[in-house]
Protein backbone atom coordinates (compact mmCIF):
# COMPACT_ATOMS: atom_id res chain seq x y z
CA UNK A 1 0.00 0.00 0.00
CA UNK A 2 2.85 2.72 0.72
CA UNK A 3 3.71 2.98 -2.78
CA UNK A 4 0.69 3.57 -3.75
CA UNK A 5 0.00 6.42 -1.18
CA UNK A 6 1.42 9.80 0.05
CA UNK A 7 1.07 11.96 2.83
CA UNK A 8 0.46 15.20 2.24
CA UNK A 9 -0.53 17.46 4.78
CA UNK A 10 -0.72 14.43 6.88
CA UNK A 11 -3.71 13.00 4.72
CA UNK A 12 -2.93 9.82 2.19
CA UNK A 13 -3.33 10.13 -1.07
CA UNK A 14 -2.99 8.33 -4.26
CA UNK A 15 0.54 8.53 -6.09
CA UNK A 16 -1.27 8.06 -9.77
CA UNK A 17 -3.09 10.82 -9.35
CA UNK A 18 -1.84 13.28 -6.73
CA UNK A 19 1.74 14.91 -6.31
CA UNK A 20 3.23 17.12 -3.75
CA UNK A 21 4.17 19.69 -6.86
CA UNK A 22 0.36 19.46 -7.48
CA UNK A 23 -0.56 19.97 -4.27
CA UNK A 24 1.65 23.28 -3.83
CA UNK A 25 0.61 24.62 -7.35
CA UNK A 26 -2.86 24.50 -6.25
CA UNK A 27 -2.48 27.18 -3.70
CA UNK A 28 -1.96 29.87 -6.13
CA UNK A 29 -5.17 28.54 -8.00
CA UNK A 30 -7.51 31.47 -9.11
CA UNK A 31 -11.06 30.26 -8.50
CA UNK A 32 -13.82 32.06 -10.70
CA UNK A 33 -16.83 33.38 -9.31
CA UNK A 34 -18.66 31.79 -11.92
CA UNK A 35 -17.14 28.11 -11.95
CA UNK A 36 -19.26 25.11 -10.97
CA UNK A 37 -17.66 23.18 -8.31
CA UNK A 38 -18.98 19.65 -7.02
CA UNK A 39 -16.91 18.63 -3.83
CA UNK A 40 -17.54 15.06 -3.01
CA UNK A 41 -15.36 12.28 -0.99
CA UNK A 42 -14.52 9.62 -3.58
CA UNK A 43 -17.30 7.08 -4.35
CA UNK A 44 -19.99 9.39 -2.86
CA UNK A 45 -21.21 9.32 -6.37
CA UNK A 46 -19.32 11.96 -8.38
CA UNK A 47 -19.13 10.71 -11.62
CA UNK A 48 -22.90 11.00 -11.63
CA UNK A 49 -23.10 14.66 -10.10
CA UNK A 50 -20.78 15.12 -12.70
CA UNK A 51 -23.24 13.91 -15.76
CA UNK A 52 -25.98 15.64 -14.13
CA UNK A 53 -24.15 19.00 -13.75
CA UNK A 54 -22.16 18.50 -17.18
CA UNK A 55 -25.56 18.24 -18.62
CA UNK A 56 -27.10 21.76 -16.90
CA UNK A 57 -23.88 23.89 -17.82
CA UNK A 58 -24.23 22.32 -22.04
CA UNK A 59 -27.98 23.90 -21.50
CA UNK A 60 -26.94 26.93 -20.19
CA UNK A 61 -24.69 27.88 -22.67
CA UNK A 62 -26.59 26.61 -25.44
CA UNK A 63 -28.93 29.46 -24.55
CA UNK A 64 -25.93 31.92 -24.40
CA UNK A 65 -25.83 34.16 -27.09
CA UNK A 66 -22.31 33.62 -28.80
CA UNK A 67 -21.24 31.00 -26.54
CA UNK A 68 -23.03 28.20 -28.07
CA UNK A 69 -21.29 24.80 -28.34
CA UNK A 70 -17.98 27.18 -27.09
CA UNK A 71 -17.71 26.19 -23.58
CA UNK A 72 -16.83 22.39 -22.67
CA UNK A 73 -15.43 21.62 -26.30
CA UNK A 74 -13.77 18.69 -25.46
CA UNK A 75 -10.21 19.82 -27.18
CA UNK A 76 -10.57 22.47 -24.48
CA UNK A 77 -11.42 20.87 -21.31
CA UNK A 78 -9.29 19.51 -18.73
CA UNK A 79 -9.75 16.74 -16.53
CA UNK A 80 -12.09 18.24 -14.28
CA UNK A 81 -10.66 16.42 -10.76
CA UNK A 82 -9.04 19.65 -9.47
CA UNK A 83 -6.28 17.78 -7.46
CA UNK A 84 -5.43 15.74 -10.45
CA UNK A 85 -3.35 15.71 -13.37
CA UNK A 86 0.06 18.17 -13.48
CA UNK A 87 1.69 20.92 -11.97
CA UNK A 88 0.71 23.33 -15.25
CA UNK A 89 -3.20 22.45 -15.47
CA UNK A 90 -3.81 25.23 -13.26
CA UNK A 91 -1.91 27.87 -16.28
CA UNK A 92 -4.10 26.05 -19.00
CA UNK A 93 -7.15 26.32 -16.95
CA UNK A 94 -6.81 30.03 -17.16
CA UNK A 95 -7.80 29.46 -20.66
CA UNK A 96 -10.42 27.86 -20.50
CA UNK A 97 -14.16 29.80 -21.31
CA UNK A 98 -16.35 29.66 -18.15
CA UNK A 99 -17.79 28.32 -16.33
CA UNK A 100 -15.41 26.30 -15.91
CA UNK A 101 -16.92 22.35 -14.21
CA UNK A 102 -14.55 21.81 -11.32
CA UNK A 103 -14.38 18.73 -9.24
CA UNK A 104 -13.11 17.80 -6.19
CA UNK A 105 -12.53 15.41 -3.28
CA UNK A 106 -10.95 17.67 -1.15
CA UNK A 107 -11.45 18.88 2.26
CA UNK A 108 -12.35 22.39 2.71
CA UNK A 109 -9.17 23.01 4.57
CA UNK A 110 -6.69 21.74 1.53
CA UNK A 111 -9.04 23.82 -0.98
CA UNK A 112 -7.30 26.87 -2.48
CA UNK A 113 -8.17 30.16 -0.71
CA UNK A 114 -9.71 32.15 -3.79
CA UNK A 115 -12.59 29.01 -3.65
CA UNK A 116 -13.98 30.92 -0.62
CA UNK A 117 -13.24 34.42 -1.11
CA UNK A 118 -14.80 34.69 -4.84
CA UNK A 119 -17.66 33.25 -3.39
CA UNK A 120 -17.71 30.31 -5.79
CA UNK A 121 -20.88 28.47 -5.49
CA UNK A 122 -20.22 24.70 -4.61
CA UNK A 123 -22.59 21.71 -4.67
CA UNK A 124 -21.69 19.51 -2.00
CA UNK A 125 -22.28 16.15 -2.47
CA UNK A 126 -22.38 13.57 0.64
CA UNK A 127 -23.47 10.01 1.46
CA UNK A 128 -24.21 7.45 4.20
CA UNK A 129 -20.63 6.69 5.29
CA UNK A 130 -21.53 2.47 5.57
CA UNK A 131 -22.29 2.81 1.41
CA UNK A 132 -19.25 5.05 1.08
CA UNK A 133 -16.74 2.04 2.57
CA UNK A 134 -18.87 -0.71 0.65
CA UNK A 135 -18.13 1.29 -2.64
CA UNK A 136 -14.56 2.07 -1.67
CA UNK A 137 -13.80 -1.39 -0.81
CA UNK A 138 -15.24 -3.00 -4.23
CA UNK A 139 -13.72 -0.02 -6.40
CA UNK A 140 -10.21 -0.36 -5.29
CA UNK A 141 -10.01 -3.71 -5.52
CA UNK A 142 -10.87 -3.27 -8.89
CA UNK A 143 -8.57 -0.54 -10.02
CA UNK A 144 -4.89 -1.25 -10.18
CA UNK A 145 -3.54 1.96 -9.43
CA UNK A 146 -5.02 2.08 -5.98
CA UNK A 147 -4.68 -0.67 -3.03
CA UNK A 148 -6.08 -3.34 -2.86
CA UNK A 149 -7.45 -5.26 0.26
CA UNK A 150 -7.62 -9.16 0.32
CA UNK A 151 -10.76 -9.02 2.93
CA UNK A 152 -13.53 -6.67 3.88
CA UNK A 153 -11.68 -6.97 7.05
CA UNK A 154 -8.58 -5.32 6.41
CA UNK A 155 -10.12 -2.47 4.34
CA UNK A 156 -12.29 -1.86 6.94
CA UNK A 157 -9.15 -1.54 9.00
CA UNK A 158 -7.61 0.63 7.02
CA UNK A 159 -10.69 3.18 6.63
CA UNK A 160 -11.40 3.13 10.17
CA UNK A 161 -7.19 4.05 10.65
CA UNK A 162 -7.73 6.74 8.20
CA UNK A 163 -5.42 5.00 6.07
CA UNK A 164 -7.40 5.43 2.55
CA UNK A 165 -6.83 7.64 -0.20
CA UNK A 166 -7.94 11.25 0.43
CA UNK A 167 -8.24 10.16 4.33
CA UNK A 168 -11.31 9.42 7.06
CA UNK A 169 -14.47 9.94 5.39
CA UNK A 170 -15.95 11.03 8.58
CA UNK A 171 -13.16 13.97 9.62
CA UNK A 172 -13.80 14.78 5.52
CA UNK A 173 -17.80 15.36 6.73
CA UNK A 174 -16.49 16.96 10.15
CA UNK A 175 -14.62 19.52 8.33
CA UNK A 176 -17.28 20.24 5.93
CA UNK A 177 -19.53 20.84 8.22
CA UNK A 178 -18.42 23.78 9.49
CA UNK A 179 -19.18 25.37 5.96
CA UNK A 180 -23.08 23.83 5.75
CA UNK A 181 -24.31 27.32 6.25
CA UNK A 182 -22.58 29.25 4.00
CA UNK A 183 -24.85 30.61 1.58
CA UNK A 184 -22.52 30.03 -1.74
CA UNK A 185 -22.81 25.95 -0.62
CA UNK A 186 -25.63 23.47 -1.29
CA UNK A 187 -26.11 20.01 -0.26
CA UNK A 188 -27.15 16.81 -1.57
CA UNK A 189 -27.05 13.75 -0.24
CA UNK A 190 -26.42 10.29 -2.29
CA UNK A 191 -29.76 9.14 -0.83
CA UNK A 192 -32.15 12.03 -1.93
CA UNK A 193 -31.27 12.26 -5.16
CA UNK A 194 -31.79 8.13 -6.01
CA UNK A 195 -35.05 8.87 -4.16
CA UNK A 196 -36.05 11.40 -6.37
CA UNK A 197 -34.02 12.41 -9.18
CA UNK A 198 -36.05 15.30 -10.92
CA UNK A 199 -36.61 17.02 -7.76
CA UNK A 200 -32.65 17.26 -7.02
CA UNK A 201 -32.39 18.07 -11.01
CA UNK A 202 -34.34 21.12 -10.90
CA UNK A 203 -32.86 22.22 -7.07
CA UNK A 204 -29.73 22.11 -8.21
CA UNK A 205 -30.37 24.00 -11.40
CA UNK A 206 -32.21 26.73 -9.04
CA UNK A 207 -29.12 26.93 -6.75
CA UNK A 208 -26.38 27.61 -9.97
CA UNK A 209 -29.13 29.78 -11.80
CA UNK A 210 -29.47 27.66 -14.72
CA UNK A 211 -33.33 28.03 -16.25
CA UNK A 212 -34.70 24.42 -17.34
CA UNK A 213 -37.60 23.67 -19.65
CA UNK A 214 -40.16 20.55 -18.69
CA UNK A 215 -38.11 18.51 -21.65
CA UNK A 216 -34.92 19.76 -20.27
CA UNK A 217 -35.06 18.76 -16.98
CA UNK A 218 -36.56 15.05 -18.36
CA UNK A 219 -33.73 14.59 -20.77
CA UNK A 220 -31.23 15.65 -17.82
CA UNK A 221 -33.28 13.18 -15.46
CA UNK A 222 -32.86 10.20 -18.40
CA UNK A 223 -29.70 10.89 -19.47
CA UNK A 224 -28.60 10.52 -15.34
CA UNK A 225 -30.27 7.12 -14.52
CA UNK A 226 -27.89 4.68 -13.78
CA UNK A 227 -28.57 2.02 -16.84
CA UNK A 228 -27.69 4.98 -18.68
CA UNK A 229 -24.86 5.98 -17.51
CA UNK A 230 -23.96 2.06 -17.03
CA UNK A 231 -24.31 1.55 -20.81
CA UNK A 232 -22.34 4.53 -21.58
CA UNK A 233 -19.31 4.19 -19.52
CA UNK A 234 -17.15 2.61 -22.10
CA UNK A 235 -17.86 6.10 -24.36
CA UNK A 236 -17.43 8.12 -21.16
CA UNK A 237 -14.94 6.56 -19.08
CA UNK A 238 -13.15 4.01 -21.54
CA UNK A 239 -12.54 0.47 -21.60
CA UNK A 240 -13.00 -0.27 -18.04
CA UNK A 241 -15.90 2.69 -17.63
CA UNK A 242 -17.92 0.09 -16.24
CA UNK A 243 -16.32 -0.46 -12.98
CA UNK A 244 -17.44 3.32 -11.85
CA UNK A 245 -21.49 2.31 -11.99
CA UNK A 246 -21.39 -1.07 -9.43
CA UNK A 247 -24.80 -1.30 -8.38
CA UNK A 248 -25.50 2.13 -7.68
CA UNK A 249 -28.09 1.47 -4.79
CA UNK A 250 -28.72 2.34 -0.88
CA UNK A 251 -27.96 -0.56 1.78
CA UNK A 252 -25.67 -2.43 0.21
CA UNK A 253 -23.28 -1.86 3.12
CA UNK A 254 -25.82 -4.55 4.65
CA UNK A 255 -23.98 -7.48 3.17
CA UNK A 256 -20.24 -6.86 4.60
CA UNK A 257 -20.73 -4.97 7.78
CA UNK A 258 -20.38 -6.83 10.96
CA UNK A 259 -22.12 -6.39 14.17
CA UNK A 260 -18.75 -5.48 15.81
CA UNK A 261 -17.90 -3.10 12.47
CA UNK A 262 -21.75 -1.66 13.11
CA UNK A 263 -20.52 -0.42 16.36
CA UNK A 264 -17.29 1.05 15.87
CA UNK A 265 -18.95 2.49 12.89
CA UNK A 266 -21.92 4.15 15.00
CA UNK A 267 -19.62 5.00 17.66
CA UNK A 268 -17.21 6.99 15.85
CA UNK A 269 -20.24 8.62 13.79
CA UNK A 270 -21.58 10.26 17.31
CA UNK A 271 -18.12 11.23 18.58
CA UNK A 272 -17.73 13.17 14.98
CA UNK A 273 -20.77 13.64 14.15
CA UNK A 274 -23.77 13.54 16.28
CA UNK A 275 -25.66 16.77 16.66
CA UNK A 276 -24.02 18.25 13.60
CA UNK A 277 -26.07 19.79 10.79
CA UNK A 278 -24.83 17.54 7.75
CA UNK A 279 -24.88 14.53 10.22
CA UNK A 280 -28.66 15.22 10.48
CA UNK A 281 -28.51 15.31 6.45
CA UNK A 282 -27.45 12.08 5.91
CA UNK A 283 -30.15 10.33 7.87
CA UNK A 284 -27.76 8.08 9.90
CA UNK A 285 -30.42 5.90 11.74
CA UNK A 286 -32.41 6.11 8.84
CA UNK A 287 -29.56 5.16 6.32
CA UNK A 288 -27.07 3.38 8.30
CA UNK A 289 -28.76 1.44 11.23
P1 LIG B 1 -21.70 1.66 -5.73
O1 LIG B 1 -20.30 1.16 -5.69
O2 LIG B 1 -22.38 1.55 -4.39
O3 LIG B 1 -22.49 1.02 -6.81
P2 LIG B 1 -18.05 7.99 -7.51
O4 LIG B 1 -18.63 8.42 -8.81
O5 LIG B 1 -17.89 9.11 -6.54
O6 LIG B 1 -16.83 7.18 -7.73
O7 LIG B 1 -19.15 7.05 -6.82
C1 LIG B 1 -19.42 5.78 -7.33
C2 LIG B 1 -20.74 5.27 -6.78
O8 LIG B 1 -21.82 5.99 -7.38
C3 LIG B 1 -20.95 3.80 -7.13
O9 LIG B 1 -21.67 3.22 -6.04
C4 LIG B 1 -21.79 3.93 -8.39
O10 LIG B 1 -22.49 2.77 -8.73
C5 LIG B 1 -22.70 5.07 -8.01
N1 LIG B 1 -23.36 5.68 -9.18
C6 LIG B 1 -22.78 6.12 -10.32
N2 LIG B 1 -23.71 6.55 -11.18
C7 LIG B 1 -24.91 6.40 -10.59
C8 LIG B 1 -26.26 6.67 -10.97
N3 LIG B 1 -26.55 7.18 -12.17
N4 LIG B 1 -27.23 6.39 -10.08
C9 LIG B 1 -26.96 5.86 -8.87
N5 LIG B 1 -25.71 5.59 -8.45
C10 LIG B 1 -24.69 5.85 -9.29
Amino acid sequence: HDQLLFLYNGIPYPTTFCSPEVFKALESFEARSDDVILAGYPKSGTNWLSQILNDLIDISQKKTPGREGSANAKELAEFPYLEVGDAEKYERMTKLPSPRFIVTHLRPENLPKSIFKNKVKILLLIRNPKDVATSSYHFSNSMASLPSYETWDDFFTNFTTKKVPWGCYLEYLSEWNKYIDKENIMTVTYEEVKENRALSVKNIAAFFGIPLTEEELQLVVERSSFQSMKKNSEKTHGPMGNIFFRKGGVSDWKNLFSEDQNKKMDKVFEELLGGTKIGKKLKYDLYCK
